[in-house]
């Protein structure tokens, strides 16, 4: 049986302070010992060390948004796996569409990111999707076979890596896949994974859905049989939507 991780993705929104309270609101309304499925904030780069402090001793985790594939260096503007692990993160998030669409993210460079995160002992969530031109010109499968395949090229650790199925079409925009839609992409993955790393990773890797996920329509996804959680956005800046969907997740 699979745990259910279940994330918000804060992306660009949220002053650090605006984040501590955010953060305060999630876990006061968890409750302590909250264990009814993985849960993690990603708050941005800013926000990681007081946040990270708030989650000590609770049981969510800390999860940054990206990372970098260089230990450090000249990179303007850019924060590494090393300094991600060193404020406390347990898991990144790679390969999200946003940064693929708005900042030039490659299978490739998705591939050295994730390598540089596992060597410094991160867990990873590597999102994957297709546009709607994609979808609509049949080529679904296609497009996230490669996103995977080439993503995790030369990368054996498997179980240190969650999937999230993140339609593009899905993301900010109201209109979420289906349940069976879901469903049907995520037994694709999983059954990819099965060939790329044998039958206990086809057993174990958690695919998690993203994409206009809700308080009300969270329980219908979640009940999918290889939907193992979410990837949360919208939802996840209001505490009392988010929580509703980590409880979604923990039945
Ligand atoms: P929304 O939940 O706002 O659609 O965003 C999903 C997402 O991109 C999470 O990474």
């Amino acid at each position: 049986m699979r745990k259910k991780i279940v994330v918000g993705n804060w992306k660009m929104n949220n002053t650090v302070a605006e984040s501590v309270t955010l953060a305060t609101d999630v876990i006061g309304a968890l409750g302590e010992g909250f264990s009814g499925c993985d849960v993690g904030l990603a708050p941005t780069y800013l926000a990681l060390d007081a946040v990270g402090q708030l989650l000590e001793g609770s049981e969510v985790q800390l999860v940054a948004q990206n990372c970098h594939y260089e230990n450090d260096g000249a990179f303007t503007g850019e924060v590494s796996a090393r300094m991600i692990n060193a404020i406390g993160c347990s898991y990144v998030i790679i390969g999200h569409s946003e940064r693929r669409q708005y900042f030039g993210e490659t299978n490739a460079t998705v591939n050295l990111r994730i390598k540089k995160a596992l060597s410094e002992g991160l867990k990873v969530i590597l999102c994957v999707g297709e546009t709607l031109a994609e979808r609509e010109s049949g080529v679904t499968e296609t497009v996230i076979s490669s996103q995977i395949r080439e993503g995790l090229t030369g990368i054996s650790h498997i179980g240190a890596i969650v999937i999230a199925y993140e339609p593009v079409w899905a993301i900010g925009t109201g209109k979420t896949a289906s349940s069976s839609q879901a469903e049907e992409v995520h037994l694709f993955i999983r059954t990819l994974i099965g060939e790329l790393y044998g039958e206990p990773a086809f057993r174990l890797v958690r695919i998690q859905y993203g994409g206009s996920v809700k308080p009300s329509n969270a329980a219908e996804l979640f009940a999918m049989p290889n939907i193992d959680g979410g990837l949360i956005g919208g939802a996840s800046l209001n505490a009392d939507d988010f929580v509703a969907i980590v409880q979604a997740a923990s039945v």
